[in-house]
């Protein structure tokens, strides 16, 4: 049963009231802008007149919200203070966006990119980290900064910086990818995970999806056509990974994509399915009716986890230990976000 819209309207509040860091600040707002305020997302005309739209933000409530609460710092190096050095960048697009009107905003944002590319800590290949101080890649950085280079470069009509997007995801498939398509979570000396997380291979996906969008709705199409026949490779790749692991009895993705002594949970099945319903629009020759479906069919599992009254969705990982094997029940903000992006993309099919 598909969920209503006022329990979706329940599931976004509980997201907005449980995030707390930087990265879920920042895709509290990019579910947002993609449920109420879809025509200015990447999805669909991110760039009237090929420039950033200059919006009032308090008619868009992704921006409203983050500004009212003080959650984007105007006032240095990175958009937020954090432990990270890639989670701030999520909210690079809401701080382009708002600097539209709001110089402060604009000027905050392009100290946070040239911070990103400042980078001294490095992979050898090239890869900017995703913490601060040393070389350590996550997937989950693939969300939060390559869609804000991709932004920024096409707000600034700088194509290089466009195309970087799209490279730091290949600089990224290079050390985190697998055989199976799939990405490993983390490579580096702080906190290393070799597993499949699928959380964290829905952040890969999703991200590069967002990189993709950008560019192909970007002045800078016709330049970009590698790029994007690479991204679209990664994101197959990844999404064709996770569906061949897709046998737990739950009918959600595990946690740990291939090991059976994990539990199916919604947060990364809501995003990956999220993501394969974009790009089943974008993208339909390489994504056929069968990933629509796929898609549907998980949106439908997930709704069925939906608690009526609550709007909690469980289990949902702990998004903040992805080891927990204890179902995280409170409501995970990443998690209630992703399946507001499903069904976001739902309508949108
Ligand atoms: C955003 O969406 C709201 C309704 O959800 C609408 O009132 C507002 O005008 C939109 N803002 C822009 C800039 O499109």
């Amino acid at each position: 049963m598909v969920a209503s819209a006022d329990l979706l309207a329940t599931v976004l509040a509980v997201a907005q009231n449980n995030a707390k860091g930087s990265w879920e600040y920042g895709t509290v707002a990019e579910a947002l802008l993609e449920w109420n305020n879809a025509s200015i997302s990447v999805w669909n005309d991110p760039f009237p007149n090929q420039q950033v739209p200059g919006v009032e933000w308090e008619s868009v409530a992704a921006l409203s919200w983050l500004r009212d609460k003080g959650v984007i710092r105007t006032d240095g190096e990175t958009l937020y203070e954090d432990g990270a050095k890639g989670d701030p960048a999520s909210l690079g697009i809401p701080a382009l966006l708002i600097g539209t009107t709001d110089s402060t905003y604009h000027d905050a944002a392009t100290r946070q990119k040239d911070h990103l590319i400042a980078d001294n800590d490095r992979w050898s290949n090239g890869a900017i980290s995703h913490r601060e101080g040393y070389a350590e890649l996550w997937a989950d950085f693939i969300y939060m900064v390559p869609p804000f280079l991709a932004y920024y470069g096409v707000a600034s009509d700088d194509v290089n910086l466009a195309k970087e997007g799209a490279n730091q995801v290949k600089l990224y498939r290079e050390v985190l990818g697998t055989e199976a398509g799939t990405w490993k979570h983390i490579v580096g000396p702080g906190a290393p995970d070799d597993g499949i997380w699928s959380t964290g291979n829905a952040w890969a996906a999703a991200g590069a999806s967002r990189v993709l969008a950008t560019l192909r709705k970007s002045k800078f199409d016709g330049e970009t056509k590698s790029e994007q026949g690479e991204l679209v490779g990664t994101i197959k790749a990844i999404i064709d990974g996770a569906i061949a692991q897709d046998n737990d009895q739950s009918e959600l993705l595990r946690n740990y994509l291939p090991d059976s002594s994990w539990w199916g949970e919604i947060s990364g099945t809501a995003l990956l399915a999220a993501t394969a319903l974009r790009m089943a629009k974008l993208e339909p020759g390489t994504f056929g009716e069968s990933y629509k479906e796929w898609a549907l069919k998980k949106m439908d599992v997930v709704d069925s986890h939906i608690e009526e009254g609550t709007g909690i969705a469980k289990p949902a990982i702990d998004p903040l230990n992805w080891r927990n094997t204890e179902p995280y029940v409170a409501g995970s903000p990443e998690g209630q976000s992703f399946i507001i992006l499903l069904h976001a993309a739902a309508r949108d099919a």
